[in-house]
């Protein structure tokens, strides 16, 4: 399977956040993963679509594509700001949007692609009817609001069993998207799962080693 990844970056040096996301994508990165936080939905707050678009001349230098993880109540409300921004992919999570269907309409409509995320406690059925909509579904590994925190090993069944209910509607092209706490030693462990776009933060930007080193070691443990 063609795995992509997709680097977080809330564990970045913020004082040169261009250059390091400019080296974790030549690195070989597909994806630049944004995680948008509200101090509400969840108990931090980052970024907003000034970033998005400081960030996008990059991405499409690099032809990436600039994956904006919503974690807000009320998306409907900050999703044209966020596309009008350069977002491609915009993930809105199930828990925050009681009308999920017409805020799905609203992303493709808005000109981006949608996907749909789910906390570590949300039943998988609760995006059942949404997946012949959706370009996407996110898994979060971890409860959302920090970078750094420890993959929760139930995750992996999760990711299956989302893979399986895929398989069987014929829904095949629907990427699958795993998030929080992916490091090398688990990283093949999702994708044999069914993930195939992996967010990585702190395994990418960290004081250990390179984001390059960082890139290729994730790289290489998919085999
Ligand atoms: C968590 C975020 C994740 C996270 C990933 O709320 O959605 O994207 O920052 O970071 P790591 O890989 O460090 O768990
Ligand atoms: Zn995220």
């Amino acid at each position: 399977m063609n795995v992509k990844l997709a680097p977080s970056i809330l564990t970045a040096d913020f004082t040169r956040l261009g250059e390091q996301v400019r080296a974790a994508l030549v690195a070989g990165a597909e994806y630049l993963h944004i995680d948008v936080m509200d101090g509400h939905f969840v108990p931090n707050l980052t970024i907003g679509p000034l970033l998005v678009r400081a960030l996008k001349p990059l991405t499409r230098e690099l032809n990436v594509v600039m994956d904006v993880h919503l974690m807000i109540e009320r998306p409907e409300q900050l999703l044209p700001a966020f596309i009008a921004a350069g977002a491609d992919l915009v993930s809105v999570h199930v828990e925050t949007c009681p009308h999920l269907h017409r805020t799905v309409q609203q992303i493709r409509e808005t000109g981006a692609r949608p996907s749909v995320a789910l906390n570590p406690a949300t039943p998988l059925s609760a995006v059942e009817e949404i997946l012949p909509e959706v370009d996407q579904v996110l898994i979060m590994s971890v409860n959302p609001g920090f970078g750094g925190q420890k993959y929760i090993p139930s995750s992996t069944e999760r990711i299956a069993r989302l893979r399986r209910m895929l398989d069987e509607r014929g829904l095949t092209q629907i990427d699958i998207e795993v998030d929080g706490g992916i490091k090398a030693h688990n990283a093949r462990q999702v994708v044999e799962a069914g993930a195939n776009v992996l967010v990585a933060g702190s395994a990418v930007f960290n004081e250990r080693a390179s984001i390059k080193e960082n890139i290729h070691a994730l790289r290489t443990a998919l085999g």
